[in-house]
């Protein structure tokens, strides 16, 4: 580390002092994280051209004072702060300061207000089991295959694949390899009508960037994915819902919308939906795909990878059934393989991959060609293939456990989806109570899991809530339904139903 400092040698305060002083302000001000190694002393005595005992008579002051810790033979280090010990805040500079957001975008405001609030595991609760990730679990992950294709790929391709990605679109194989692999799921899809993305998210913020314009519609299935509705909402869009049924987002419901709204896009997961897990029934994608085309409005596919689904039959995405071209398609990698890649694709007929190339060359310039032919190498080798078939028993197993948990264990009045793919369900909670109530109360019992309201993009579904399985090891599911149930029985013990709005509106009346 080097450390930049203008020292005042006609000052009547000494150099160590001063740099002692530099230091603690670095400290102080959170610059100089605990643990971060200060420059050894001939180095720094060197760069502020002072004699090597100066800088180190102002460490020996910072070590004195518990600012630094020195390890001998190994260096200074910046000391972490005593336990109940607050470093004083950075004094308030004497002018007005600016005021930033006055300045942040409609767009920044609408992103900031939706950001995660995660709820606090209350002091002397259990340890978790936590039905909330809805992530690949990290344990199954086939590290030291991907380590090995990385560094072949580095190896035989490393100069190329470090450079700027050319025309942006970086390592033609990898698109090549996925027109190939989407017709397993009767997807058709020539090179040209695919767009690599930094995952499905980057997918979402292209298509809004391309179609969207303050003050436009999108139809939403509810309920939905949160961060789908969080980048249409903060590109300006309104956002009307169309309610799932049993088979998949109800198709006289969409006609409403569509002839009420004339939104631009309708968006939906139709193959492993999250939260609830379910799959469209193929008659039920035939009547959506009926209702957009007669009004010619595209739908936004999230498509979660086909590989991963429970029971007999293979789910169809809406695309391969898409007579019309209506149908945006977009695949990931995060969860058939790793989230921290940052890959995902998008299928779209030619001119509009056009446009969402333009729109990916102003957001990053490409994705990186170096993940590109990892993964690429990574599928050809049928690495994929192999992982895939093994976390999906396991994945399954999970599912099936969890089903089986919440048969034993839940009380009357709840209900429950039955996934068919994906990484989560659904559950709805007895009448008056409400899932982020009984969050906290789960939590003091050791389970977590996340409330369902998020999901709905009318602010209703108070009374459910997610619980994904993905992550929670087989042995561990049935004693977290089993807290989930005690948690209900808390509830029901401090009162069981709240009144009902109208009769709250009764009291207050
Ligand atoms: C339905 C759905 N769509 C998209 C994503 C984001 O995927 P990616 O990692 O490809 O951006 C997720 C992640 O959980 C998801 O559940």
């Amino acid at each position: 580390m080097a450390l930049s400092l203008q020292l005042d040698r006609q000052s009547s305060v000494p150099l160590a002092r001063q740099i002692q002083i530099h230091i603690e302000r670095l400290i102080r001000e959170k610059y100089l994280a605990p643990g971060v190694k200060l420059p050894a002393t001939r180095e720094l005595a060197l760069a502020l051209g002072v004699n090597r005992t100066t800088v180190a008579l102002a460490y020996e002051e910072l070590v004195a004072g518990g600012q630094a810790r020195a390890h001998v033979g190994q260096g200074t280090f910046v000391a972490a702060p005593a336990a109940g010990e607050s470093r004083p805040a950075p004094p308030t500079p004497a002018r007005i300061p600016l005021d930033w957001s006055r300045l942040f975008s409609r767009s920044a405001h609408m992103a900031g207000s939706r950001a995660d609030r995660r709820a606090a595991v209350p002091a002397g609760a259990r340890p978790l089991i936590s039905f909330a990730e809805g992530t690949p679990d990290s344990g199954m992950f086939p590290t030291d295959a991907f380590r090995r294709v990385l560094n072949q790929v580095v190896k035989s391709e490393g100069t190329a694949l470090l450079q700027y990605p050319p025309g942006g679109d970086g390592y033609p194989s990898l698109r090549t390899y996925l027109a190939t692999y989407l017709l397993r799921f009767g997807v058709e899809a020539r090179e040209d009508d695919i767009l690599v993305v930094n995952g499905s998210q980057q997918g979402f913020d292209l298509i809004a960037r391309t179609f969207i314009d303050p003050g436009d519609v999108v139809a939403m299935e509810q309920p939905t994915y949160p961060r789908a509705i969080d980048v249409f909402r903060s590109a300006g869009a309104q956002i009307v819902p169309v309610p799932w049924d049993r088979e998949g987002p109800s198709a006289d419901a969409l006609e409403q919308v569509l002839m009420r709204h004339r939104p631009k896009l309708f968006y939906c997961q139709p193959t492993a939906h999250n939260p609830t897990g379910l799959t469209m029934t193929p008659e039920a994608a035939r009547r959506v795909l009926d209702v957009v085309a007669r009004h010619h409005v595209p739908v936004v596919e999230d498509g979660f990878d086909g590989s991963l689904y429970y029971g007999e039959r293979r789910p169809f995405p809406l695309r391969a059934l898409d007579r019309d071209g209506l149908v945006l398609y977009i695949g990931t990698f995060s969860k058939v393989l790793f989230p921290g890649l940052r890959l995902g694709w998008l299928v779209a007929p030619p001119p509009v991959v056009e446009r969402l190339r333009a729109a990916k060359q102003l957001a990053d310039l490409g994705t990186s060609p170096l993940i590109q032919a990892a993964v690429h190498r990574f599928c050809e080798r049928r690495l994929l293939d192999r992982h895939v078939a093994r976390i999906g028993r396991e994945y399954d197993r999970r599912r099936s456990t969890l089903l089986e948990a919440l048969g034993r264990h839940m009380p009357e009045g709840v209900s429950w989806t039955e996934p068919r793919g994906g990484f989560s369900l659904l559950v709805t909670l007895p009448a008056g109570c409400d899932a982020t109530g009984l969050l906290p109360r789960a939590l003091r019992r050791g389970v977590g899991f996340t409330p369902g309201a998020r999901f709905f993009v009318d602010g209703s579904g108070d009374r459910t809530a997610r619980l994904s399985f993905s992550s929670v090891p087989v042995k561990r599911i049935e004693d977290g339904v089993k807290r989930l149930a005690e948690a209900l029985a808390d509830w029901r013990r401090s009162g069981g139903p709240r009144p009902a709005p109208e009769r709250l509106e009764a009291l207050v009346v």
